[in-house]
Order: C-alpha cells, then structure tokens, then sequence
C-alpha cells in the first residue's frame, strides 16, 4: 500500500523534545516565537538564536526515536512509505526512515547567512560544536563565522517568512498524489503552507486519518482521528492498515 506521513512536533513528543504550541510544555508558552524564529530576530540578537538552536540540537541528540517513529520506519518494509515531516529532528532518519521530506530544514545543516555557504553538516555541523558548552535554554553564545565570508553561521531550519526548500515541497506534493492513504500525526495544522497538505489529500480524494491526542485544524478534514499519542496510534493504523486499502 501508498503511504503519506505528514508528521509535527507532536511526532517526537514521546521522544522528549517539546512540541511548540502545547500550553506549559511547548516552546512558544515559553518563549516569543518572534524573538527566535524570524532572520530579523537572528540579526538582531545573534547569539540569542544562536544559543537557543545550539540548546534545541543537544537536546535531539540526547533523545532516541520512539515508537511511531520506529512504526513507520517499519512499515516501509512491507508497503511503499513516503515521510514528510515539519520537524528539524533527524529521528525519522535514526528509527530507519529513508528520503524524509524536511519541510522546515534541518536542525544539522547550518549555513552562513549572508552567502549561503554551508559549515559542515550531519555530526560536522558546528551547531553540534563543543558539546560540553551548549548554553541552557534561553542563554546566548556568538554563532560561529564562515570560513569563506565571516558572516555569521545561521541554522539550518526554515524561519517566519521564509520559503520551504522546493524539493521538499515538491516531494510532498509527489508523496500526496502517489498515496493511497494519508497519515497525519501529531501537527497542530496551524502553520502554512505545511497545513495545507492535509486538505490538499482530501480533496485529492485520498483517505485521510489523523493521529493527535487533542482535535486540531485538520480533524474536520480527516476521515478518522486517533485520539491517541504517536506510538500507540501508529501501532493501531498499523493494525487496522487492511480497512483503507483500495
Ligand atoms: P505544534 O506545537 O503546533 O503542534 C503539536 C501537535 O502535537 C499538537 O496538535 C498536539 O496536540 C500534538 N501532540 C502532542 N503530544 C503528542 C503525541 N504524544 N503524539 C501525537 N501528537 C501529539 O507543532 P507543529 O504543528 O509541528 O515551524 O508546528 C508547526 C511549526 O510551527 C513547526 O514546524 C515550527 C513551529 O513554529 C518553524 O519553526 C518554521
């Protein structure tokens, strides 16, 4: 069977990395998204950014994939899975997934921000420098410099404003239309353009299951809700896999 993953932050909550909207727990009840997330904020406050990205990518280093993620990465054994994921974590990739689509970049491969030039990536990127010295959550250190130009060293993720890496769009779209079924998990479906991709499946005529413990933006769209974390709903769709085949 054809099989889409739309995953968010939701996806790596079991694993222990904060979702961003979930009240208390999720990083923007903690922190101004405006003040960390947008190029304005970064050449403003460098190394504000800089140290909340540094503290974000020890974080997932310290964490391991969790059920759904190992659940997906072995359904791909058996049917023809494709992973488009909103998340900057590299934990699809670790439980086995291959080719995800990583809509909003990556948290492991910075680049200078003024020419683009890249610093290392994967284990090499500097973001991953130092690992005794990462600051706590909320505290500054200068990013690096570009060997080539001197501008600063920037993350690899996709800010407010700014647009998503056109193979990773293009490889939702081609996910989308190839799938016979569309899997949505833990996203609150509320940042676009990645939250039109549900709607997008539905009125494409594909089924359209959604797992989250909480309704979403999505739930009206969807054919059916888990309402169930990402382990235990992907164990279930799993399961129940034989009720959308075509
Ligand atoms: P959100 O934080 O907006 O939503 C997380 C969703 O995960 C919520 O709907 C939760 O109910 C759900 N959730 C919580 N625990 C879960 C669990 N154990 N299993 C399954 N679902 C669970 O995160 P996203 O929708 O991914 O963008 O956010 C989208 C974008 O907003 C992010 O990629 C990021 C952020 O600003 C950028 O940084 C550009």
């Amino acid at each position: 069977m054809r099989i889409a993953f739309l995953t968010g932050a939701g996806m790596s909550a079991e694993s222990g990395v904060p979702t961003f909207r979930d009240a208390l727990t999720g990083l923007w009840a903690r922190f101004d998204a405006e003040q960390l997330a947008t190029e304005a904020a970064f050449r403003r406050d460098p190394a504000l950014v800089w140290g909340w990205y540094r503290w974000r990518a020890a974080l997932v280093r310290r964490v391991a994939p969790n059920a759904g993620h190992t659940g997906i990465a072995a359904l791909a054994m058996e049917h023809d899975v494709a992973v488009v994921t909103q998340n900057v974590d590299d934990l699809h990739e670790r439980a086995g997934s291959r080719d995800v689509a990583h809509l909003h970049g990556s948290l492991f491969a910075s680049r200078c921000i003024d020419c683009g030039g890249t610093a290392g990536d994967g284990e090499h990127d500097p973001i991953l420098r130092d690992a005794h010295a990462v600051p706590d959550e909320g505290g500054h250190e200068d990013p690096p410099r570009c060997a080539a130009c001197g501008g600063a060293i920037r993350p690899g993720v996709v800010w407010f404003g700014e647009a998503l890496p056109d193979a990773a769009w293009n490889a939702a779209i081609d996910a989308i239309e190839r799938s016979e079924l569309v899997v949505v998990v833990g996203t609150s479906g509320l940042v676009h353009p990645a939250a039109s991709l549900p709607r997008m499946a539905r009125d494409a005529g594909k089924r359209v299951v959604e797992i989250n413990p909480r309704p979403t933006a999505i739930t009206p769209l969807a054919d059916e809700h888990f309402a169930c974390g990402a382990g235990v709903g992907i164990a279930r769709m799993e399961r129940e896999l034989a009720r959308w085949r075509p």
